[in-house]
């Protein structure tokens, strides 16, 4: 395993090594004690969309680990694939640094980078995919649900980056997903095949909402306007009206199904203000629980 792109080029050994050593260093840094496994180790950070909990999480998990991280917004380097070819950045980082880590627009920048770094390269979000926010969600699921096998998450919304590669997720790990979202937003059908293909049924796509959370363990959502997507903020706000993950969806669910999102969330539009506070939202062990799944999967690729 050089890279991390996707959760589709990951074997489910790989996958449960890396759950597995995530919560080992989870309890090891809630114990006190820390694994210096990166001392001396440089990760380059290019970021063409903002970030709170990426960045943050990447930059602590370095730290953690004995490491260093250097932020780099495009425009400080005349932007990616702008001022020089992507494969000359690739090129010229890994003779500076130990890791890459890269959140950008299209997902080719990111497998051209590790195309042509000598490097580990990591994906921290392109239109296409998220994957550490879907590793990191699974660490949560197992956490609240003692298992993930047979685990079913209702996904209400956007056929996006998150909910693609949560799709991946599900199919390597035994879940199953039920996607709502209206019509002309749904996930892309070569993906959906591909999870199916994977496991048979892991993933189905609807457009009714309340069939999605019925038998749910989990009730996940994630903004309607992705970035980059600024434009289509209107229409899409008007396309999105009936998949609001509020206080009526919730009640059509079991009493137990816990609340998920990915962050940032827009209360009043993908979800309730009442309902991603409420006792059942398990919002912000999800966002920590980035922390502790990028803690392992630098140990993993750069350790
Ligand atoms: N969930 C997530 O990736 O958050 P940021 O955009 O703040 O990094
Ligand atoms: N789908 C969202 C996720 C943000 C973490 C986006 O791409 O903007």
């Amino acid at each position: 395993m050089k890279d991390f792109l996707s959760i589709n080029d990951c074997s489910v050994e790989e996958l449960e090594e890396l759950l597995k050593l995530s919560g080992q260093l989870k309890r090891l840094y809630e114990s006190g004690s820390r694994d210096l496994c990166l001392s001396g180790k440089t990760l380059a950070m290019l970021f063409e969309k903002p970030s709170l909990r990426t960045r943050i999480s990447f930059e602590v998990a370095m730290s953690d680990l004995g490491g260093d991280a250097i932020y780099v917004k495009p425009e400080d380097i005349g932007g990616i694939g702008k001022r020089e070819p992507i494969k000359d950045i690739a090129r010229v980082l890994s003779r500076y640094v130990n890791g890459i880590m890269a959140r950008t627009f299209e997902h080719s920048t990111v497998t051209e980078l590790a195309k042509f770094a000598t490097v580990p390269v990591i994906n921290a979000l392109t239109d296409w995919l998220h994957p550490c926010q879907a590793m990191a969600d699974v660490l949560t699921i197992e956490e609240h649900c003692g298992k993930l096998k047979g685990v079913k998450i209702a996904y209400v919304g956007d056929g996006n980056n998150v909910a693609r590669s949560l799709v991946f997720a599900c199919a390597k790990l035994g879940m199953k997903m039920v996607i709502a979202g209206p019509d002309g937003y749904e996930l892309d059908a070569e993906t959906i095949e591909k999870a199916n293909q994977i496991s048979a049924k892991a993933v189905v796509q609807t457009n009714d909402p309340a069939e999605a959370v019925g038998g749910a363990n989990i009730i996940y959502t994630d903004t309607w306007v992705s970035m980059g997507q600024e434009a289509e903020k209107e229409k899409r706000i008007a396309d999105f009206a009936g998949f609001q993950v509020n206080a009526g969806l919730v009640k059509k669910a079991p009493a137990d199904a816990k609340i998920m999102h990915c962050l940032p969330a827009y209360r009043g539009y993908e979800i309730t203000d009442e309902v991603a506070e409420s006792a059942n939202s398990i919002m912000f062990d999800q966002a920590e629980n980035r922390l502790h799944f990028q803690r392992a999967l630098l140990k993993k690729l750069m350790g």
